[in-house]
């Protein structure tokens, strides 16, 4: 018999968004378009793309373990010592490596419902038992995480904004919430979108890490508004103890050399974040405005994606788009099967979604 893990053997896997190559295989369709997996409709920066063109001569040597010269990109750019920063293959690679280094069997996490869906996996992975907390009005439940710390709590991960809600945890409610979490428990802030954020009572949470808070942990990622999802890197920001815990749990070469070099331009190119940050913005407004007129409900995000309300089996309304050649991310999964999640994408990509959804509503009537 093989020794399999029950509780591993348990774990539903990951659904990524479905990709084009795929779809268009599957149907088809020549032209698709994917909103589903909050990517940058812009692409890569054209900074970028020359430098890993360059890195690319080099794939024949190994990467940079200690990632030497992003390191002291990036600890410039946020004005942090490079002792409280940490690469990883994603900022969920930063996710395993918490829960690698800390969770055992039996051991308590603690997050969210209808959040991000990898704390579960992660946390199952090395036995531990998962607690989502229920949402207070689709955002997180502060007070409720709390009340469900335990001695077994080890971890707690607030995504924030949250993923797939958009809605976020306030400066208010984060300064309280830390005053009482016991210093035993480490919090993760999964900070993946907040290039998008416009809400001026947003936390600052490095300003916690500089402070030399022991137990906050925060994840940024390269994939969402730098454009470099493909490349696979992101990274953590804590206390220097912490960070050297987590670098014993990782693989010597864990973030590869072209991701490396790729992030050392794209972090020089502050007119390509402006411009992205600038189409999510606009976006949502866009959105906003035309989805009022369909009559359609959603949650106002500070993310650069929208969760909208179809009333109906979201699950037909994904099929209807695919069809079409339009690739939204259905629910079911996050327990919201009537609702839709859908990416801000460019311009034309966004009035595209606008006419199939009209479409989809004449004809159910
Ligand atoms: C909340 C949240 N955290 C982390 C990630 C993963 O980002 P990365 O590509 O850096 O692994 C995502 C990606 O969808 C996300 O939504």
């Amino acid at each position: 018999m093989i020794p399999f893990k029950k509780y591993i053997q348990d774990i539903k896997p990951y659904e990524p968004g479905k990709p084009i190559k795929e779809l268009q295989r599957e149907y088809g369709i020549r032209s698709v378009i994917k909103l589903a997996s909050n990517e940058n409709p812009l692409g890569p920066s054209g900074k970028a793309i020359s430098a890993m063109r360059k890195a690319i001569r080099e794939v024949h040597l190994y990467p940079e373990g200690s990632c030497y010269y992003l390191l002291t990109r990036l600890s410039k750019e946020l004005d942090l010592d490079p002792a409280h920063l940490i690469f990883g293959n994603g900022s969920n690679e930063i996710i395993e490596l918490l829960a690698r280094g800390f969770l055992s069997e039996g051991d308590e996490v603690i997050s969210s419902e209808m959040t991000f869906l990898v704390y579960p996996i992660l946390s199952q992975v090395c036995g531990a038992k998962f607690k989502a907390v229920p949402m207070k009005d689709y955002r997180y439940d502060i007070e409720g995480i709390l009340r469900a710390i335990t001695p077994k709590t080890k971890l707690i991960f607030i995504a924030n904004p949250n993923n797939p809600t958009g809605t976020y945890v306030t400066a208010g409610e984060v300064e309280d919430f830390l005053s009482k979490v016991p210093e035993n428990v480490v919090v993760c802030f999964d900070e993946a979108y907040v290039d998008f954020v416009e809400a001026e009572d947003f936390p600052k949470m490095l300003a916690y890490v500089k402070a030399g808070r022991p137990n906050v942990v925060v994840l940024r990622t390269f994939s969402k508004a730098f454009g470099l999802a493909g490349l696979r890197i992101g990274y953590g920001a804590a206390s220097k103890e912490m960070v050297d815990y987590l670098h014993k749990v990782r693989q010597p070469f864990n973030v590869n050399s072209v991701a490396q070099a790729a992030v050392v331009a794209a972090l020089d190119d502050s007119f390509f974040l402006w411009r992205t940050k600038w189409l999510v913005v606009r976006g949502r407004k866009y959105f906003y405005r035309k989805l009022k007129r369909l009559g359609l409900e959603y949650l106002p995000s500070q993310a650069n994606f929208i969760l909208i309300h179809m009333k109906t089996d979201g699950q037909e309304v994904y099929q209807y788009l695919l069809r079409q050649g339009m690739i939204v991310r259905p629910m079911v999964a996050y327990k919201l099967p009537d609702w839709i999640r859908i990416t801000i994408g460019r311009r034309s990509q966004n009035a595209q979604l606008i006419r199939l959804l009209k479409a989809y509503l004449s004809e159910k009537v």
